[in-house]
């Protein structure tokens, strides 16, 4: 039958999101599948029953697209989605409530405060130390993420956040070894590592430049890379996440790690990590497309 690629969409990761839906549905057609791009931007989704769509490949990232709402939407129209449900989709968008769960069920994550517009800067800066991270809860991409290194930088950077979402977090910063850990289906892939000159693992650097190296093997201590993978696994779990997923983990010098995040429509672009991943095992960008297409049900 007739498969969306939904695509675009409105939030601030549309850019992204045109990338990834455009690799996903060129890399459906060329297996025979009868895909589509849908931008729900421009259609509403509710036009999908009438334009005789069966499938939907979610290639949305961000608000409105990763958060649950197009989730709902599909399942109101009975149309099968990859990917993972409302629940999940709407909890891990929130960083916030994603560590409320983890730190209740024994996964790592950086110390937080969350922020609220008349907080004391040298009250969070007692508590988390400097440099610490400002983010808006629900955003990807490193969108309106900053490191922030003086005090002076804690307010401008508060405020920027804000204009992106009321909910704000600050996080301890966290050095280590920047990880990723994709999830497929039940089965954790291998590591991929980033390497990128510091700060630099921004929203240019992550697509728009060749300043970042990616290591698959991530040529991590096999001990680690088991139990970071274990780690993720278990944190898409808790969350009820399904279908697939990418944890972002810092691995200290010490062995110890934490995980930020976990992205439930995660990139697929040309520098996207998930893809990366799944190559390592073997598992190509076409095939992987259409596996998580397969993977679709309500
Ligand atoms: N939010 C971006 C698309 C990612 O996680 O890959
Ligand atoms: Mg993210």
């Amino acid at each position: 039958g007739k498969v969306a690629v939904l695509l675009g969409g409105n939030s601030a990761e549309r850019e992204i999101s045109l990338i990834s839906g455009r690799a996903v549905l060129a890399a459906l057609q060329s297996q025979g599948v009868d895909a589509h791009a849908f931008d729900p931007a421009e259609t509403p989704v509710w036009e999908l029953r009438a334009q005789g769509f069966e499938r939907a490949f979610i290639a949305l990232h961000g608000r409105f697209g990763e958060d649950g709402t197009v989730q709902g939407a599909l399942e109101a129209l009975g149309i099968p989605y990859t990917g993972s449900g409302v629940m999940a989709s709407a909890l891990a968008m929130d960083k916030w409530r994603t560590k409320l769960v983890w730190l209740s069920t024994g996964v790592p994550t950086p110390r937080y405060r969350l922020l609220s517009p008349g907080v004391i800067a040298a009250d969070v800066i007692d508590e988390l130390g400097l440099p610490l991270i400002i983010k808006p809860a629900r955003e990807g991409s490193s969108i309106g993420v900053a490191k922030v290194n003086t005090a002076a930088e804690f307010g401008p950077a508060l405020d920027a956040a804000l204009k992106l979402d009321p909910l704000v977090i600050a996080e301890e910063f966290v050095r280590g070894r920047e990880l990723t850990a994709a999830v497929l289906g039940d089965m954790a892939l291998p590591l991929v590592r980033i390497e990128a000159p510091e700060e630099g693992y921004d929203y240019q650097n992550k697509y728009f430049t060749d300043v970042v190296q990616y290591h698959c093997p991530s040529g991590i201590a096999p001990e680690a890379e088991e139990a970071i993978q274990q780690a993720a696994l278990r944190a898409f779990q808790v969350l009820g996440c399904k279908g697939w997923g990418r944890a972002d983990v810092i691995l200290r010098d010490d062995g110890s790690f934490v995980l930020l995040e976990m992205n439930t429509a995660p990139g697929m672009t040309g520098h996207s990590l998930v893809p990366m991943a799944a190559r390592a095992v073997g598992i190509g960008f076409e095939a992987l497309c259409v596996q998580l297409l397969a993977s679709a049900a309500l």
